[in-house]
């Protein structure tokens, strides 16, 4: 495959991640405020905790979508995959996107496990996506225009 193919799909996956990070950056924000209401004891807006959660949906399917531009991308390109970190993080990130939307449906009163594990896997998330950004920016130079 030509590489002018192939910037157009990594452009796609800069942009998807910048709407990754805004995404994760609004969760972050909402979740603190439904944090903050709960410690406190404060009503919440009954419109944050939906909006926490299509936030979350969007930020599931953002992160499915990066996975297979990158695997299709890679496997277009190469053949194969593995050919950097950029793999162990994408697969990383993926993964605790996943336990954290899953353990996010589980919050409950009487289940405060699953909050803990929500919490702990979405300050993780943190530095998974600082690794796979930079391992992806790192990547990408091969295909840009010198
Ligand atoms: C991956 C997608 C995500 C989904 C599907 C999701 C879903 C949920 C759900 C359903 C709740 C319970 C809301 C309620 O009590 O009704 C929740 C709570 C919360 N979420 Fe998320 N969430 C996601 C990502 C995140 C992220 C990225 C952050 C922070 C960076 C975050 C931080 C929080 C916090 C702090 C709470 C409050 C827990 C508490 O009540 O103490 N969430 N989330
Ligand atoms: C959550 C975000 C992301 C995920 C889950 C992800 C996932 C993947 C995966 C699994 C591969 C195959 C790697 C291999 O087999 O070696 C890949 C390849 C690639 N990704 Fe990503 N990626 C993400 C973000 C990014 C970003 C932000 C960029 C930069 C614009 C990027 C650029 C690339 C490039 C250029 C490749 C080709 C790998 C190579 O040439 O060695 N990715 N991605």
């Amino acid at each position: 495959m030509d590489l002018p193919s192939f910037l157009w799909l990594w452009r796609f996956a800069a942009w998807s991640m910048g709407l990754s990070l805004t995404a994760y950056g609004l969760l972050a924000i909402s979740g603190l405020i439904l944090w903050g209401d709960r410690r406190h004891q404060r009503p919440r807006p009954p419109w944050l905790a939906p909006v926490h959660r299509t936030l979350g949906i969007s930020l599931v399917v953002l992160v499915l979508f990066l996975l297979a531009i990158g695997l299709i991308g890679t496997l277009g390109y190469y053949g194969s995959l593995g050919h950097s970190w950029h793999l162990p993080a994408g697969v990383t990130v993926v993964l605790l996107v996943l336990t954290s939307a899953w353990s996010g449906w589980q919050i409950h009163p009487k289940q405060p496990q699953m909050r803990r594990i929500h919490i702990t896997c979405n300050l993780l998330l943190a530095l998974g996506f600082l690794a796979v950004s930079w391992s992806g920016w790192t990547v990408v130079q091969k295909y840009l225009p010198p």
